[in-house]
């Protein structure tokens, strides 16, 4: 059987994305949790943001609501529609385009933020030092991952390795807390920071 398209494969997934709880953020218990989370670990705002495989926006418009100047990218033209129709905040751009090689200001960043989209990268090394080049001297990656219960994803050690190999330090930490999912989980769901 010929593999589907990524592309379609998310434009099929958009229109239903954004009722998972980690996804639309619609619980403000879990609304909350994440934004803690990424302010615990972001630069102060304002700060610039690459938040690579945005998807429908979620966390692109929750930083840019805090005072951060973030420009969302995503090669699914329905997950970027629907980034659009929402009610928008000053500071946010959305583009449709390859986040393996962002059409992005290179060394412009204060933040690579991406959040389960590494996982999806045919070489997730090669496609790590492209985000890298986009980070100004101070710029931080910012990395939320996971292995999942399907089979998907990048382990928390892979990850680790793989930020390593790129010549960067990474600090881990585990999310298993049900606060950031909207229920129970038993996969390995993280963080990765790496702040040089
Ligand atoms: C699991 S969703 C995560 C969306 C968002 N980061 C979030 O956490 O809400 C994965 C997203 O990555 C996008 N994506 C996957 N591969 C991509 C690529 N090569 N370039 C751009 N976007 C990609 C998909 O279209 C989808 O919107």
């Amino acid at each position: 059987m010929t593999p589907r398209d990524p592309v379609e494969l998310w434009n099929d997934e958009a229109a239903t994305f954004d009722e998972a709880a980690d996804h639309g953020l619609r619980d403000p218990a879990v609304r909350a949790a994440w934004r803690d989370l990424l302010l615990s670990v972001l630069p102060g705002a304002p700060a610039r943001i690459a938040d690579l495989g945005c998807g429908t926006g979620t966390l692109t418009l929750l930083l840019a609501a805090e005072g951060y100047a973030v420009d969302g990218v995503d090669f699914s033209p329905e997950m970027i529609r629907l980034a659009r129709a929402k009610p928008p905040v000053d500071g946010v751009t959305f583009t449709e385009a390859d986040a393996d090689d962002p059409p992005l200001e290179t060394g412009a960043y204060d933040v690579v933020l991406c959040r389960h989209v590494l996982w999806a990268m045919a070489d997730p090394a090669a496609t790590l030092q492209r985000w890298i080049a986009l980070l100004g001297p101070a710029g931080r990656l910012v990395l939320v991952e996971g292995s999942w219960s399907t089979g998907a994803g990048l382990t928390a050690a892979g990850t680790v390795e793989l930020v390593e190999s790129a010549g960067r330090e990474a600090e881990l930490r585990l999310l298993p807390e049900a606060t950031y999912w909207g229920r129970e989980i038993d996969d390995e769901r993280y963080l990765v920071v790496s702040r040089r």
